[in-house]
């Protein structure tokens, strides 16, 4: 099976989505006869430069044109389509950089075209040329002949040289609307006898992000996964992404802080092996979807802010669970801290944190972790953390603190705070509570015989 977009590769204007300007702007020059000997085709990845350059060099060379649209059963657009057509030669810069094919060029242009009525030469990636190449290729455009035409792709603009920019008619390429992809796709999909529902469409739609190539090619993995229709729940399984309810209750867990919530949504995303980034970037794109029915702009614009600083962030980093729950849970404080300016106007409806239950079969040490966790003032999640990695044995007024040698960071952690700790401990009991905070050493045997409570 041949892949989708290349299947698809549309081979007259109509056939091109989007791009109605492109469209436009050759269907006058056509009919006119006003063709320029240079364009430049710029814009994003998978939008069509390559397909309309060649629909233009079969609409110059076709013998029956249909309008500004080649008739594709001529020999010569037959040739085109099939990529043997002695006047048409594309060239990509990407692997020939170099001056020796822009020379050849250069010199081929002199000649008259073979069986067309035009060479057309269509270099994609152009940006990439060496300077040699592109001083070649200037001088060409200087004076080109006649019958030549140069198709210039290019997804980069900005290192092309004003010279060359300013001999040749640049025309820019769009990123495709979400809705010409969804209906594009659902299209392709009834052409291959298939079928997908609008909502799956249109998040595949989204995740190409206004390339129809990508959305091609989701749709191509789509197809292959399931022999059925295609539901928005195939789209969100293969493709790894997010229901939109939990990206609503995680939103909302931040705003009302539920900090149970938000570790629990957390997990469920780690134990399902699937990638944080995503998640993050489905929250970005599921705030940005819906800032128009905002209930409070600037809380959401603020919160998208923040989550697309955490995911620039957990990008590089190593332990990318610790970085993820340290800042939701900070964000869900910040949210619900009274002094906090950003606070929601809401302010009785806001959930209050809920104070260390008091529950007799709760250890001593999860109490304690409930209250760094709730702690209205200050709350302090690195000493959080590094308790959750530690082995903590509690006897009598005594608590024992292990740590293993790979949590030296933590155990460095609690060991700077062990007075507060303490103070924490001796708070609950009323009355002083002894800690010793330990790093591996050879006593772990001993441990383990003292009923260690083993917190993760
Ligand atoms: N505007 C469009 N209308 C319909 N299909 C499109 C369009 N743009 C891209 N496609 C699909 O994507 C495939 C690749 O398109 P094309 O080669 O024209 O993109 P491009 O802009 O040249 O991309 P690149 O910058 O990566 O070279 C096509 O074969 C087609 O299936
Ligand atoms: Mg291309
Ligand atoms: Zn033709």
């Amino acid at each position: 099976m041949i892949t989708l977009y290349r299947k698809y590769r549309p081979m007259t204007f109509n056939e091109l989505i989007g791009q109605e300007h492109i469209k436009k702007y050759f269907e006058k020059s056509i009919e006119k006869n006003e063709i320029s000997h240079a364009y430049i085709f710029s814009g994003p990845r998978g939008t069509g430069k390559t397909s309309t350059a060649r629909i233009l060099s079969k609409v110059l060379n076709c013998k029956n044109p249909n309008g500004h649209n080649p008739c594709n059963t001529c020999e010569n657009c037959i040739a085109i389509n099939n990529g043997n057509f002695m006047d048409v030669i594309e060239l990509d810069a990407a692997s020939n950089r170099g001056i020796d094919e822009i020379r050849k060029i250069r010199d081929a242009a002199n000649f008259r075209p073979v069986s067309g009525k035009y060479k057309v030469y269509i270099i994609d990636e152009f940006h990439m040329l060496t300077k040699e190449a592109f001083n070649a290729l200037l001088k060409t455009l200087e004076e080109p002949p006649e019958h030549v035409i140069f198709i210039l792709a290019t997804t980069n603009l900005e290192k092309v040289p004003e010279t060359i920019i300013s001999r040749a008619q640049v025309l820019q390429f769009k990123n495709i609307t979400e809705n010409d992809i969804t209906n594009h796709i659902i299209n392709i999909a009834k052409t291959e006898n298939r079928n997908i529902t609008e909502e799956a469409a249109k998040i595949i739609a989204r995740k190409a992000k206004g390339g129809a190539r990508d959305a091609l090619s989701l749709l191509e993995q789509l197809l292959k996964f399931s022999d059925n229709d295609i539901t928005q729940n195939d789209v969100i399984k293969i493709l790894g992404l997010f229901d939109e309810n939990l990206l609503k209750d995680f939103i909302n867990s931040i705003y009302n802080g539920n900090n149970e919530n938000l570790l629990k949504i957390s997990n469920e995303i780690f134990n399902e092996g699937k990638e944080i980034e995503v998640f993050l970037e489905e929250v970005l794109e599921y705030i940005f979807n819906n800032i128009e029915k905002s209930e409070n702009l600037s809380r959401d614009i603020h919160i998208a802010k923040k989550l697309s600083d955490l995911l620039k962030e957990i990008k590089y980093s190593e332990n990318k669970k610790i970085l993820f729950d340290i800042n939701i849970l900070l964000f869900a404080f910040e949210y619900n801290n009274v002094q906090n300016p950003l606070q929601h106007t809401n302010l009785n409806k806001i959930t209050q944190y809920k104070e260390a239950t008091t529950s007799t079969t709760e250890s001593l040490t999860s109490k304690v972790l409930n209250i760094l966790l709730n702690k209205k003032e200050k709350m302090d999640l690195g000493l959080y953390f590094a308790l959750k990695n530690a082995k903590i044995t509690e006897k009598d007024d005594y608590i024992k603190i292990f740590f293993k040698k790979e949590n030296l960071l933590e155990y460095q952690i609690v060991k700077s705070k062990s007075t507060i700790l303490e103070l924490f401990y001796s708070n609950l009991t009323k009355h002083l509570v002894k800690i010793d905070i330990e790093y591996e050493d050879n006593n772990d045997d001993e441990m383990r015989k003292n009923n260690i409570i083993k917190l993760f």
